[in-house]
């Protein structure tokens, strides 16, 4: 252990505590381990999982599913619910449905439908395919099946079987036209549908996925709208069939404030509508729970100033103040929160295999007889660059760089000249950022020398495939070693993936007050590998990567706590990611015309003496392999093979 540094001051670097809900620590080896059901019994160490994944022949990069933490996920929200309803004296049940949007794993969706039979939580589809897996997914007639999304007559002949399979299938009109087609499809089959109205409210979200909601919202029905539906219901002899209202102000609402005002004006509307006739049980409060991914408890995008117990507590009394002002009958609680039950469960660890520094303190430099004076000059600041002098050197130094670039242009400056200038220009800027640390103000420009004197660690996934909404919308998630936080990190980095494209990288990372540029980490040991942790992985990201660069799917591995086993867990299953072949095939590339293609041409190169035989088939033998491989590098420091 570096002298000063403990596992303490690992926790607190990295904010463990405040992003981790309970769920993650860091143990006396300086591994990070999880604690599925934030009981300090059941613990497991990270490092022993991705030993025993590699063992069983997966690679990185890898996403490691905690199936115990999900199903801790949906016995605490809505045991949340149950409290906040016992206290407040609320007079209808809580009756939470999961939307399959924000992961669709087949082994996720079955975990939670399983952790949520003894709460009748139900499941939520957006979707044709979604609904097609959650009628078959679902077996509870007392938990819902809610159905958002634009419809089209076979979603609607689906939600239909669906009731006559005697589920309750609730249809959410998302547009007025949607009512007309529900009801003329449910008329031809003889069946009373469900149905739910969305309403379009004027409370708007905060935070990137604000556009979900407010006036302006892709989904909802108008207040005219809604009472042209009500309307439209009661001449059909159908005002009963109203079951539902819903809302959805966006995910991630980071402010309390934003849920309560939508949960009044929504509680609102179910009351009115309750009074023009329709006897509506349930009130859906859509998504929106946020996940506190920096931990800051704060209205900034990526946290939340509120618990969850404060959020079902909320939804609670503000519905239940509206409907007994109204009073209307409570209606039963619905709430599709997704990302606050998913998040948590999976990590996602990449291997870093290379760093690219600016400043390599081992490298010495002195001026040869040929050199420039801007070489001396350069020198010179270095040797006497002191606390009193630091910034005029700084600046100095700046114009001997930029000096030197512009001699470059010209072609009256050599490599070796240009290459020793920038060292000794690094080196200064290492040494003066060194000066500054600890200082109680530290000048922005020394700031921005921090950032970029970083490294770049250079690490084996695509941001494009396992981290797209760091990319698109900019969101933070917590990142750390997963391994060595008993030794204090002695690099700044940011990190680079293997895409060729520059926006395949990290450098925004949480932090307490604002966003951090880099993130600290332990310099590389050549050979031996560093695994990196990006943490409460599990909502979204899985399903929306795509194929930059014909990276694929990465390998999982699922883990589940076991007291008999020595380590406490035990990998009940592992899903191999996708294969070179797999993500030629996904883009029209036929694997054995590919190889039929190459045999040509491999024929050709031996009948023109350019390749003997054995070598051919050699080559030929590895372009067939390749195809069945992992389509992200194959490290030497992992020992896998695949
Ligand atoms: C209609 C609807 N319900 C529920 C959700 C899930 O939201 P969250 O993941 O914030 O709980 C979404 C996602 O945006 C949604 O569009």
């Amino acid at each position: 252990m570096t002298t000063g540094w403990d596992i303490a001051s690992a926790i607190s670097l990295y904010n463990v505590d405040r992003w981790g809900g309970g769920y993650f620590s860091i143990n006396a080896k300086g591994h990070v381990e999880i604690l599925p059901t934030r009981h300090d019994a059941a613990r497991i160490d990270i490092m022993e999982v991705i030993e025993d994944a590699r063992e069983r022949g997966l690679n990185f990069p890898m996403v490691l599913r905690f199936q115990d933490l999900l199903r801790d996920r949906v016995e605490t929200i809505n045991r949340a619910f149950e409290s906040a309803i016992k206290e407040a004296g609320y007079q209808k049940p809580y009756r939470g449905v999961f939307p399959i949007k924000v992961n669709q794993l087949r082994e996720v969706v079955e975990e939670i439908m399983d952790a949520g039979k003894a709460f009748h939580f139900g499941i939520e589809a957006g979707s044709k395919p979604e609904l097609t897996a959650a009628l078959a997914i679902h077996n509870d007639p007392d938990s819902l099946i809610i159905c958002n999304g634009y419809k089209d007559t076979l979603f609607i002949q689906n939600a239909l079987l669906g009731l006559k399979l005697g589920k309750r299938v609730i249809m959410v009109v998302e547009k007025i036209e949607e009512l007309n087609q529900i009801l003329e499809v449910s008329k031809e089959f003889g069946i009373e549908p469900m149905i739910g109205l969305r309403v379009r409210l004027q409370s708007k979200g905060a935070g990137k996925w604000a556009q979900s909601g407010g006036e302006n919202a892709k989904f909802g029905l108008s207040t005219a709208e809604l009472v042209a539906a009500s309307d439209r219901l009661k001449a059909e002899g159908l005002a009963h069939c109203l079951k539902l209202i819903h809302f959805h102000v966006g995910s991630q609402v980071p402010d309390i404030g934003t849920i309560k005002r939508a949960v009044r004006e929504a509680a609102r509307f179910y009351s009115k509508l309750q009074k023009l006739g329709h006897e509506i049980g349930y009130l859906d409060v859509g998504g929106g729970l946020g996940v506190d991914y920096d931990g800051s408890r704060t209205t900034f995008d990526s946290s939340t100033n509120y618990s969850l117990q404060e959020y079902a507590r909320d939804v609670v009394y503000n519905i239940m103040d509206v409907c007994d002002s109204e009073k209307v009958p409570h209606p039963i609680i619905v709430s599709e929160s997704g990302r606050a039950i998913v998040a948590h469960h999976s990590i996602l660890v990449v291997e870093a295999f290379g760093a690219i520094e600016k400043d390599k303190a081992e490298v010495k430099v002195v001026a040869g007889p040929n050199d420039p004076k801007l070489v001396t000059d350069m020198l010179e600041i270095l040797r006497s660059i002191s606390k009193q002098n630091r910034m005029e050197g700084l600046h100095d130094a700046q114009q001997i760089k930029e000096q030197a670039q512009n001699m470059f242009d010209l072609g009256l400056l050599e490599l070796e000249a240009k290459a020793k200038i920038e060292m000794l220009y690094w080196k200064i800027s290492q040494s003066i950022v060194e000066m500054c640390q600890g200082m109680r103000y530290i000048p922005d420009e020394v700031r921005e020398l921090e950032t970029a004197l970083a490294d770049q660690f250079v690490c084996n996934f695509s941001v494009f495939q396992s981290l797209l909404d760091h990319w698109a919308l900019g969101q933070l998630f917590p990142v750390m070693p997963i391994h060595h936080l008993d030794t204090a990190p002695d690099r700044n980095a940011t990190l680079v993936d293997i895409t060729c494209d520059s926006d395949g990288k990290v450098s925004k990372f949480i932090d307490l007050n604002d966003v951090r540029e880099t993130l600290p980490l332990h310099k590389l040991n050549p050979g031996e590998p560093y695994y990196i942790g990006f943490f409460l992985m599990g909502a979204y990201q899985d399903i929306m990567g795509d194929l930059h660069n014909l990276f694929g799917r990465v390998n999982e591995a699922h883990v589940f706590l076991e007291d008999d086993e020595e380590d406490g867990f035990y990998i009940e299953e592992t899903i191999e990611g996708s294969t070179i072949g797999d993500v030629l095939g996904m883009t029209q590339w036929n694997q054995t015309e590919l190889i039929r293609l190459i045999k040509t041409q491999v024929d050709a190169a031996i009948k023109g003496d350019r390749l003997k035989p054995n070598e051919a088939m050699r080559l030929l033998g590895a372009y067939e392999r390749v195809l069945k491989t992992y389509t992200y590098l194959q490290l030497s420091t992992t020992n896998g093979t695949k």
